[in-house]
């Protein structure tokens, strides 16, 4: 009714169709892989109550309750830049800001570096929430190729054919959301390559990096960056951390980790924007994570990569031919590619409807709207019954329409 009074932003902010879809899964006997949502079965939940106590405790409560610091709670920063270390980013508290969960980051890094007609880099699929926090900056997008087979003066001409400039690599390197796939050394040494050809930053966005179930580990790109140039302050990786997969997403806790003149501008964006995270949750999670973080992420690691062999093993049983899938060392989803003439969005509302069957259709990752023929199924939540049901289904529907 009021959309012509709107700021031209507002006209890339869409409800997605699949949203509204998605939210008939309340129906009794739905099995769904929709959701890229830890298990709350295993949050640290004696944990939460015990750090909350002891936050509203008589000698902590004046605190807990109070305003803080737009930085982030300094013992948490602390708890951080430890964390880091251990990925082979040492980094000062003050190379760390803490943000209301990783999704602020990108919000914050769009609003940094995009103009109107500015071009980002992105995976064809990409992380939807990116794209939306992107789209209200108005940008173009471009695909991220990390095969080396495009140039970066090919980037700049695209981005200068639209009337703007390159601005930003965006990629979640480990377990991506949607594909499950993991970004090896060689590529994450291309797109660094890239990026000091493009004179632009790249965003790493590590928000399940924590979970891998096997094979090994791969350097984040912050890490290889500060090995070739030593100094944090010199690199032009910044890393999105969050709370979110590993202790809990509702109590909206994030992190990034990057050079001061960064850390630094993006205080003034978050001063602008809330003032500060939630004092309480900062505060909840620095006691958990100091107490918990490593034993209780080892339990995530055992039961998610069960359930992420139980879903492969029940594909490899029930896809027919001309079906194939990703094999995620981690992460939350297992990512489906159909034959071409089959759509997503059309297996969606059959399966929900004759299958009582959920999944995401993969166009909505695809900057471009291509993709009508993937699709994301994530096992974090699916136990082992309904995962072995819920993929006989799927393979009966497909196989109708083979
Ligand atoms: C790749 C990726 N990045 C960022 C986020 C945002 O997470 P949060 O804001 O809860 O940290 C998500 C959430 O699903 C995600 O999948």
């Amino acid at each position: 009714m009021v959309e012509h009074m709107m700021a031209s932003r507002m006209a890339g902010m869409k409800a997605s169709e699949i949203r509204e879809l998605l939210k008939l899964l309340d129906q009794p006997g739905i099995i769904s892989f929709a959701g890229g949502i830890p298990d709350p079965a295993l949050f640290p939940t004696a944990d939460f109550a015990e750090a909350t106590a002891e936050a509203l405790s008589d000698a902590n409560c004046a605190q807990a309750l109070q305003y803080s610091v737009s930085e982030g709670y300094l013992p948490l920063r602390r708890w951080i830049a430890l964390h880091m270390a251990g990925l082979g980013i040492p980094c000062a508290p003050d190379q760390v800001m803490i943000t209301s969960g990783s999704q602020q980051a990108l919000d914050y890094l769009g609003k940094m570096f995009l103009s109107p007609g500015d071009t980002a880099l992105v995976g064809w699929p990409t992380y939807l929430g990116a794209l939306a926090a992107f789209n209200a900056y108005e940008p173009y997008y471009e695909q991220l190729n990390l095969n080396g087979n495009r140039a970066a003066e090919d980037y700049r001409a695209a981005a200068q054919a639209t009337g703007g400039l390159v601005k930003f690599a965006y990629l979640s390197a480990d377990f991506s959301n949607p594909t499950g796939e993991t970004v090896d050394r060689a590529g994450r040494e291309r797109l660094l390559a890239l990026a000091e050809e493009l004179d632009c930053p790249i965003l790493e966005d590590a928000a399940y990096q924590a979970l891998r179930y096997d094979g090994a580990p791969v350097p984040p790109i912050l890490a290889l960056e500060l090995a070739q140039k030593r100094d944090l302050d010199s690199c032009r990786t910044i890393y999105c951390g969050s709370f979110s997969k590993t202790l809990s997403p509702g109590l909206r806790l994030g992190w990034v980790v990057a050079a001061r003149p960064v850390i630094s501008k993006l205080v003034l964006l978050k001063q602008a924007s809330d003032l500060h995270t939630a004092t309480l949750n900062q505060m909840v999670v620095c006691a958990v994570a100091e107490r918990a973080f490593d034993s209780h992420v080892a339990r995530l690691r055992t039961v998610y990569g069960r359930r992420r062999d139980r879903m492969l093993a029940a594909l490899a049983e029930h896809m027919p031919e001309g079906v194939t899938w990703t094999r995620p060392e981690g992460g939350m989803f297992i990512w489906v590619t159909l034959p071409p003439h089959l759509d997503g969005a059309t297996l969606l509302a059959q399966a929900i409807d004759t299958a009582k069957l959920a999944f995401v259709p993969g166009q909505a990752f695809f900057a471009d709207g291509s993709g009508g023929n993937t699709l994301r199924l994530a096992f974090s939540c699916a136990d082992e019954a309904a995962t072995d049901e819920g993929i006989r289904r799927l393979g009966v529907l497909l196989r109708a329409q083979m």
